[in-house]
């Protein structure tokens, strides 16, 4: 499989440029930044602090997708239309990392989705999304009369809050439960001077030093507490997981898929 890297010269990018160097059945075909970066011309394994690749960072699209099976998007959601744009044109299937995105991006990727395949995924981790899927059965086998919790912890330079992937926890929990998460979920009980109301899903956040994402769901009756809890170590996770869902993608019909379809949740 030949991977293309969308935004090779950030945090992400480079950690999927070592993911591609360091995997068995994938290679690089192409990586792009933005134009006037100081990296253009450079080769990306340089750029990664890995061995040198023969991939010469650019910025122009048509070079950065020439000959890719798969593209791995990692930048930033103003550079989203046009990444997406170049992947209809040229026919590639597209692995979207990007976070951040409007309703109309959202809608731009679903009408993209009929000319190619996509995985779009707000938390590349298998760990999250795994633990996602036990909040999912936690929930249905534990029913609504369990108090639920959901507590995040980040790095010093988060500025949303709660994160995604907290909300992803959330979703899937009053999904379960005939829910919508906007009717149900509590983030702020400062200014609110009431006693828990039953079905609510209460969110926490934390920011400090350099953590790079926890998250911990709680659920508890009067007698009985279920803990799930997720930590990644490093942003590694988040490159072998979109790695994952490339190589899951390849050769897919067209259509828009998520992290529960590459991990097989869905058959
Ligand atoms: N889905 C997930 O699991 C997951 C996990 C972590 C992060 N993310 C998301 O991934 C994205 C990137 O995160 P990051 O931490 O890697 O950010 P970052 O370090 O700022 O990297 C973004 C990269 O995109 C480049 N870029 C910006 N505009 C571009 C354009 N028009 N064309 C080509 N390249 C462009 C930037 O160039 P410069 O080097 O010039 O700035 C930079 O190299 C964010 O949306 C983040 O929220 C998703």
């Amino acid at each position: 499989m030949r991977v293309a890297v969308l935004g090779c010269t950030g945090r992400m990018g480079i950690a999927v440029v070592k993911a591609v160097v360091d995997s068995r059945g994938a290679e690089l075909s192409g990586a792009l930044t933005q134009p006037g970066h100081a990296m253009l011309s450079v080769d990306v394994g340089v750029v990664a602090g890995v061995a040198n690749t023969g991939i010469l960072v650019t910025s122009d699209l048509g070079v950065a997708l020439d000959g890719a099976d798969v593209v791995i998007d990692f930048t930033l959601p103003a550079a989203m239309q046009s990444n997406l744009a170049a992947c209809r044109k040229y026919k590639v299937a597209l692995v979207m990392g990007t976070t951040g995105l409007s309703e109309g991006q959202h809608a731009m990727l679903a009408e993209a989705a009929a000319e190619i395949p996509i995985v779009y995924g707000r938390n590349m981790s298998v760990g999250v999304n795994v633990t996602t899927e036990l909040a999912r059965l936690a929930a249905r086998y534990l029913g609504a009369d369990w108090d639920t919790e959901i507590v995040e912890a980040h790095h010093r330079h988060k500025v949303d809050a709660p994160s995604g992937t907290a909300l992803q926890l959330g979703e899937a929990i009053a999904k379960e439960r005939g829910a919508d998460l906007s009717a149900i979920a509590v983030y702020d009980r400062a200014n609110k001077s009431a006693a828990r109301n039953r079905g609510e899903i209460g969110f926490s956040s934390i920011r400090a030093g350099s953590i790079v994402g926890e998250h911990g769901v709680l659920f508890a009756s009067d007698t009985e507490i279920v803990e799930l809890r997720h930590q990644a170590t490093d942003r590694s996770v988040f490159a072998q997981g979109a790695l994952r869902a490339a190589s899951w993608l390849e050769g897919r019909p067209v259509g828009l898929y998520g992290m529960p379809d590459v991990l097989g949740f869905n058959t």
